[in-house]
């Protein structure tokens, strides 16, 4: 059996990479447009990173599992077809801002009916809305001139986290396979059910119709991002009431139907899955006429939102309601720790709100380059996700400057943001840093990772998202 996978992403790579590492019998190939990607996937230098990817593709590369940019030549050698392209909120037209860019998938799916001269069966990876599965046979059938050639359409959303990708694609809690109830979408399912019991138990392998395969993966993306929309609102809340929204979080928690995870209030969620999905199934909502539904689920985009502008609005208010021209320091960009990815990170609506007045920023993180950086701050809404969009430095972005080393990053700053929870920066000599701070020293913990305590005893003055607020940002703001 050979599988081809369309799209070397965040997704395609880690999710390829594991069924060639278990399955030494399947024949894997990665395919992708961008050179550059696939030439940094055969590599020692990854193009994304993930604790644990490079041991898992250094044992499967080579022997099962390939990377190329003949796109053609294997997805007409591919029994099996992933597509895993990318799937990015429409940014013009009709639904632009909330509605599923499809144009990488149908692009994706002409190509398959092009070259294919045998049956196959195509694999939804990519998050899609609910019918896509429609729309794609109606592509692949009318483009394919072999009328002997069959496809047969199953929907396998991913529900890998980033950061712990590799974990969750070798223990996942499920795999979900959707197919049509035809006794040939039977059959399908049976064969990429065959590839995934290689490794995963039968049981965690949950089979269901098309059309709710599809929408089961937009619905658990809008339900993890209610979960942290609402402790967010609460932690506005506490704010104003003096209770301490961690508490409140474990108190919650403790509850089984409620569960403790996905409850750590912070500066918003980000990365490019949760905000466009929820945009999508609002959209979605919208076509078939459910405005409550649609309202209900925007509430959750647009609690993320005011909960970055708060955090912005809190760090100008604490400092005398000016920040021009002072340093500020970001410690970290990336959306989440442990993956150098920023997509629709919070930091990113944090710097631009800080920088509308005029603050110089100095930002760290241990895996964000600085180019990366500087394009992120220079793409305008939803458009990181379209290739052809190349960031310009806008002139604002002078005022930022990246660093290697977080120490030389906090010098002479009147304030640290800690945007991402890297475990380094609990490690950091707080002491050091202040001394080499401008006074007053500010700390904003957006994720509530510091020792709040230590940090007030060195002589900072500490905001900590949903906690108490210290004395000092009471007297004079609150
Ligand atoms: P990505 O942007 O990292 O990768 C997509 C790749 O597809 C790019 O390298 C692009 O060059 C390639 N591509 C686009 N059109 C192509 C074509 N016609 N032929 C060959 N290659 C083509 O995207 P990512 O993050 O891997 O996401 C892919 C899909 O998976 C999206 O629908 C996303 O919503 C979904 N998803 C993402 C998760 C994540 O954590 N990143 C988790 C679960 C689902």
């Amino acid at each position: 059996m050979k599988i081809t996978c369309i799209g070397a992403g965040y997704v395609g790579g880690p999710t390829m990479a594991m069924i060639a590492y278990k399955c030494p019998d399947i024949q894997v190939v990665v395919v992708d447009i961008n050179a550059a990607r696939i030439a940094a996937w055969n590599s020692e230098e990854l193009p994304i990173y993930e604790p644990g990817l490079f041991e898992v593709v250094k044992a499967a590369r080579g022997r099962n599992l390939f990377f190329s940019t003949d796109t053609q030549k294997h997805v007409a050698e591919g029994d099996i077809i992933f597509v895993s392209v990318n799937t990015p909120t429409k940014t013009r037209g009709v639904g632009a801002g909330k509605a599923a860019d499809l144009t990488y998938w149908e692009g994706a799916a002409r190509l398959i009916a092009s070259v294919s001269t045998t049956s196959k069966i195509v694999v939804e990876k990519s998050t899609v809305p609910v019918k896509t599965a429609e729309a794609i046979e109606k592509v692949l059938r009318r483009n394919c001139a072999d009328p002997n050639v069959a496809f047969e359409i199953l929907s396998n959303p991913e529900f890998l986290a980033e950061g712990t990708a590799m974990e969750d694609l070798a223990m996942p809690d499920r795999v979900l396979i959707g197919g049509k109830e035809t006794e040939s979408g039977q059959r399908a399912i049976g064969v990429l059910k065959s590839v995934y019991e290689h490794w995963i138990p039968s049981e965690r392998i949950l089979c269901a119709n098309l059309w709710s395969a599809e929408l089961s993966k937009l619905t658990a993306n809008a339900f993890l991002a209610q979960r942290i929309s609402s402790i967010n609102s609460i932690s506005a809340l506490c704010e104003a009431t003096g209770a301490d929204v961690q508490q409140v979080a474990h108190s919650i928690g403790t509850d089984t139907r409620i569960g403790g995870k996905f409850l750590n209030a912070s500066v918003g969620f980000g990365g490019s899955c949760f905000q466009k999905d929820i945009l999508n199934l609002v959209y979605i909502c919208e076509t078939v006429g459910l405005k409550q539904v649609a309202d209900y689920w925007n509430s959750v985009v647009q609690i993320n939102d005011y909960q970055k502008q708060r955090f912005v609005e809190r760090m100008i208010d604490a400092m005398f309601n000016t920040i021009s021209g002072k340093k500020i320091t970001v410690l970290g960009f990336a959306f989440k720790k442990d993956t150098g990815d920023t997509r629709e990170t919070p930091a990113i609506d944090v710097c631009k709100g800080l920088m509308a007045d005029n603050a110089m920023i100095n930002i760290y993180d241990p895996k964000v380059t600085e180019a990366q950086i500087h394009n992120d701050l220079s793409l305008g809404k939803f458009m990181w996700d379209h290739p052809t969009t190349a960031g310009t430095k806008s002139p604002r972005q002078n005022s930022v400057s990246v660093f290697k080393d977080a120490y030389e990053a906090c010098k002479d700053s009147h304030a640290l943001a800690v945007l991402t929870e890297w475990d380094e920066f609990k490690r950091l000599n707080f002491q050091k840093i202040y001394d080499s701070m401008m006074k007053p020293a500010f700390v904003f913990d957006g994720r509530n990772i510091l020792d709040h305590a230590q940090l007030r005893s060195i002589g900072f003055i500490v905001y900590a998202l949903g906690k108490p607020l210290d004395p000092f940002l009471q007297r004079n703001y609150s």
